[in-house]
């Protein structure tokens, strides 16, 4: 199965839209093709609404941007994609017949794939040109920031396309749940329709709102979810003996039951209950505010997850272990730039970082500056392996100057100057700039000592990652020493 530099889209209505947005983020270009040639305004929209949080979710460095070509030909698509991924509406007929005939203009070694909600990759497959290479990958809403995508293969589906299909989801900071058997609905759509149709009995049976049976779930087992799915949360619920307690003390309550398996009549009272009930829900939010607040969220959960190394958190880890790793690759003498201090992070200020007086607080500065150092540590080598190994460099010293002020939303980078390095400490000056006007707002002076952490000692660094940060210092040799360095606190010019 070929590299993949060029995504292709098949229809780009919500899916293809947080397809592109996912992949143009992380360095792919993108050709997406829908039957509407009204979908490419849509289409760039939709990339650009999903941006802001896209940007939020990882301070690794990124290749540059991707770039969205659109065509109503999807023979063209398929001629240029190196990956292509279907999402027209849920109709087998219509989709078996694209299948087909887009399989006929892709290379056997383009890898075919369906966001399918439900259906199966087997009746998918059926009339294609190398079925082999056809797997359903099924995203979920918003794709750009949910990592999930569930993999199945068909009974003509070749085992090494799935893997292939993994690798090039993992590389795009996706998490590619095999699902080993074909199914109706696969895996998640089952238990999302499970719980919904009950939503849907309930609704009907005037004995909750959509308002209610939502706070059941946002203010309880929701926040579970994000960290532990429903069985090993249920394992927890049993005390000491786990599972096996909570099936003998839960389990008969399966037989009553308490939920229905038929889906209620849609009538129209079912749709106008739901309608204002999650209409009400929205007090008069649009659909894109209340996008907005929803991906912010799932931004803010990820990045807590990530610190636990847990769920979605752990998917967001690899992805930038994979990041620091190509952008080291791509520099294996380290972040040499050319005799000028080292661009280390861009980011922009978020709402969770301001203070009362709107601007952002002082504790998110030296967040910052610290995660300068971190993509400075990570560019040398001192990654998650490193710190395996009982070696890392601990924070000593840290003088923080503040310039000026940061609002909400303001682009904001650190650059970074090498001062000094021995086998065991290493002097660095920080300056945080303002994105839009390149003002100087905050510097910091640090110091790092190399430790061995078991013996909680300093100890010489890693003659490798010595060398790298050693190579930087020259580099940055004749850059003036700042002004502000090796000063106390309280000289105010
Ligand atoms: N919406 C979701 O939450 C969600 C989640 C996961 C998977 N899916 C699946 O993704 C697929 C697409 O769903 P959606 O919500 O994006 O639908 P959508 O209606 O928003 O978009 C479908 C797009 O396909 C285009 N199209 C129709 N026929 C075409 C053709 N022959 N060639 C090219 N383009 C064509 C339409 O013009 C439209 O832009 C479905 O299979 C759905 O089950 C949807």
């Amino acid at each position: 199965m070929r590299n993949v530099k060029t995504l292709g889209l098949l229809g780009t209505g919500v899916i293809g839209g947080g397809w592109a947005a996912r992949a143009l983020h992380f360095g792919l270009d993108v050709i997406a093709a829908d039957v509407k040639p009204e979908m490419e305004q849509w289409i760039r929209g939709a990339v650009a609404n999903a941006e802001p949080a896209l940007a939020r979710l990882t301070f690794a460095p990124l290749p540059p941007k991707g770039t969205l070509s659109f065509t109503t030909d999807f023979k063209a698509m398929a001629e240029a994609a190196d990956f292509i991924q279907e999402n027209i509406p849920e109709q087998l007929a219509l989709k078996q017949r694209v299948l087909s005939e887009v399989s006929r203009h892709a290379a056997a070694d383009v890898i075919i794939a369906s966001s399918t909600s439900g259906l199966t990759p087997t009746d998918l497959q059926r009339d294609m040109w190398a079925p082999e290479r056809f797997c359903v990958a099924h995203p979920f809403n918003p794709v750009y920031l949910l990592p999930l995508v569930e993999l199945v293969g068909g009974a003509k589906t070749a085992p090494a396309a799935i893997e292939a299909a993994a690798k090039f989801f993992t590389y795009i900071g996706m998490h590619p749940l095999r699902v080993r058997h074909e199914v109706p609905g696969h895996l998640t759509d089952r238990l999302q329709e499970a719980l919904w149709r009950e939503i849907l009995h309930l609704v009907n049976d005037g004995i909750a709102t959509t308002g209610e049976l939502d706070e059941s779930i946002v203010y309880g087992p929701g926040l579970r979810w994000a960290a532990m799915g429903t069985n090993l949360i249920y394992h927890l619920a049993g005390g000491e003996s786990g599972m096996r307690h909570m099936l003998a003390q839960f389990g008969p309550c399966l037989k009553w039951p308490w939920t229905k398996l038929e889906a209620p009549e849609l009538t129209e009272t079912l749709i106008d209950r739901m309608v204002a009930g999650t209409q009400a829900e929205a007090a008069g939010r649009s659909i894109r505010e209340l996008e907005r607040l929803r991906d912010d969220s799932l931004v803010a959960v990820q990045q807590v997850l990530r610190q636990y190394d847990i769920g979605a958190g752990s998917t967001l880890r690899a992805l930038e272990e994979r990041l620091y790793r190509d952008a080291a690759a791509a520099n294996p003498e380290g972040a040499v730039v050319g005799g000028k201090p080292l661009r280390l992070v861009d980011t922009v200020v978020r709402p969770e970082w301001i203070d009362y007086n709107r601007h952002m607080s002082d504790f998110r500065y030296g967040q910052v500056f610290g995660d300068a150092m971190d993509s400075l540590y990570r560019q040398v080598g001192v990654d998650e392996a490193y710190r395996a190994t009982g070696r890392m460099y601990y924070s000593v010293e840290t003088h923080v100057k503040y310039l000026g002020e940061a609002k909400v939303g303001e682009a904001l980078y650190v650059t970074t100057q090498l001062l000094d390095l021995d086998d065991k400490r290493l002097h660095v000056f920080h300056r945080l700039h303002r994105g839009r006007d390149d003002a100087l707002i905050a510097t910091d002076e640090q110091m790092h000592l190399h430790v061995d952490t078991a013996a909680a000692k300093a100890s010489a660094v890693d003659p490798v990652v010595r060398r790298k940060l050693e190579s930087i210092r020259l580099d940055q040799a004749q850059l003036p020493r700042p002004h502000e360095a090796g000063r106390s606190i309280g000289q105010l010019t």
